[in-house]
């Protein structure tokens, strides 16, 4: 565990970040066994008909192969892309095998915005969360946009149940929660 929680949010996001990019690739490739494993047998995921995830980038824990075992349980998938009507929130576009992708801005990549193929946020069942840093209350440091705090603001009314992805080189002795700041009910580490 890194003690590192004295540091400015933003430094912290930088340390681990670099960690998470230089983890060595054993040991990634055996943390996302582990996670995937940990996927199949989750109550939750088998039960899901809607299930939001985010491609990977910047080293965080390869999701492809979850996508890939998501599918071929027949769960539908979707992705999420900056609202271009309230450009600081996130809505959900569904991903299926044969969907075009684009580099956003950040070089992430996004499905094609399409009226047709979003989902209302109350409809999905699982959202499988990205994050930088966590502690052992499941509060997560994110990557500085509060996309994910303002998502999932009410997720319990809505039952939705998100779950963190990470490797435990993320975790922190303690994140400096603020006010808007969303404690997960699960983080799935490897
Ligand atoms: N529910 C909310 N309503 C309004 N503003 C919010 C909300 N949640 C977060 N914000 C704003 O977003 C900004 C970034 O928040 P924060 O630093 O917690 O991002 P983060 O958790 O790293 O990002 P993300 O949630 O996208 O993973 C903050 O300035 C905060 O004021
Ligand atoms: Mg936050």
């Amino acid at each position: 565990m890194q003690s590192i929680s004295h540091l400015p949010t933003q430094q912290i996001r930088n340390i681990i970040r670099k960690i998470r990019r230089n983890l060595p690739i054993e040991q990634r490739l055996q943390a996302e066994q582990t996670i995937y494993l940990q996927v199949q047998q989750h109550t939750k995921i088998q039960l899901a008909h809607n299930i939001a995830i985010f491609l990977s980038f910047d080293g965080e824990v390869n999701t492809q192969p979850i996508i890939e075992y998501l599918w071929q349980q027949g769960k539908s998938v979707f992705l999420p892309l900056i609202d271009p009507v309230k450009p600081n929130h996130l809505i959900f576009i569904a991903y299926e095998q044969d969907t075009p992708l684009i580099a956003n801005q950040f070089d992430i990549f996004e499905p094609i915005y399409d009226a047709n193929k979003i989902i209302p946020y109350q409809s999905l069942d699982v959202i499988f969360t990205p994050l930088v840093a966590f502690d052992d209350r499941n509060y997560r440091i994110g990557m500085g946009g509060g996309y994910y705090d303002r998502l999932l603001q009410n997720y319990q009314q809505e039952n939705i149940y998100p779950i963190g992805l990470a490797f435990k080189c993320q975790q922190i002795d303690h994140v400096m929660n603020q006010a808007w700041d969303i404690q997960l009910p699960e983080i799935i580490k490897g």
